[in-house]
């Protein structure tokens, strides 16, 4: 078993349904908690795709919209200072904040390798899904000389495929994330070329 295993599958408080975090707080707790830049965009990144994702495709509403993005906002925000404690204390932190309890699942479930808690709703199946891939997806773009500027899905497929590049992303977990979302691959990597540049 993980030592990052959460030993249990239910979050925070069903009577915290619909309450988050304000912009305001969550940007205050990700400055506190996150000094290491990269993780920080990381972390934007993933919550743009998740915004434009519960607008686009599941068309959802605002406050709606918003959940899902502070799901991706905040899912590694403990990974820079307690890595040993990567999800517990971010987890209890907000359940202590009195979250909406499915935002806390999304973030328990983004690595079911390493913290036991199974991906369920497509909140939490689409951070699984975004997790790894915005991450390599970002790499390449870093080594590209225009960026992300026509970046296109065979360059990415190439990558991917080449196990020593972002040698830390899981192909595994990207592989298991798009069968659990029932998402294609190409289709998924095809919206985060289109959307990934607006974080950079
Ligand atoms: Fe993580
Ligand atoms: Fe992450």
């Amino acid at each position: 078993m993980s030592e990052l295993n959460l030993g249990r599958n239910v979050f925070g408080n069903p009577t915290d349904k619909g309450r988050t975090l304000s912009r305001d707080e969550a940007m205050r707790l990700l400055a506190e908690w996150v000094k290491n830049e990269r993780l920080r965009l990381h972390m934007l990144q993933v919550a743009a795709l998740m915004k434009v994702w519960a607008a686009e495709r599941e068309v959802l509403n605002e406050q709606e919209q918003w959940a899902w993005e502070l799901a991706g906002l905040l899912h590694d925000a403990d990974w820079d200072q307690w890595p040993d404690q990567h999800c517990k204390r971010i987890i209890s932190e907000l359940e202590s904040r009195h979250v909406d309890p499915e935002i806390l699942h999304a973030i328990a479930s983004h690595g079911p390798r390493y913290f036991g808690v199974e991906p369920f709703t497509k909140m939490d199946k689409m951070l699984y899904a975004f997790d790894e891939l915005s991450g390599l997806v970002h790499a390449y773009s870093l080594m590209r000389p225009n960026g992300y500027e026509a970046m296109e899905l065979k360059g990415v497929k190439k990558r991917l495929k080449e196990k020593s590049f972002a040698a830390n992303v899981s192909r595994e977990d990207i592989t298991d994330a798009c069968e659990r979302a029932a998402i294609d691959l190409d289709e998924l990597i095809l919206f985060i070329i289109k959307y990934q540049p607006a974080t950079v």
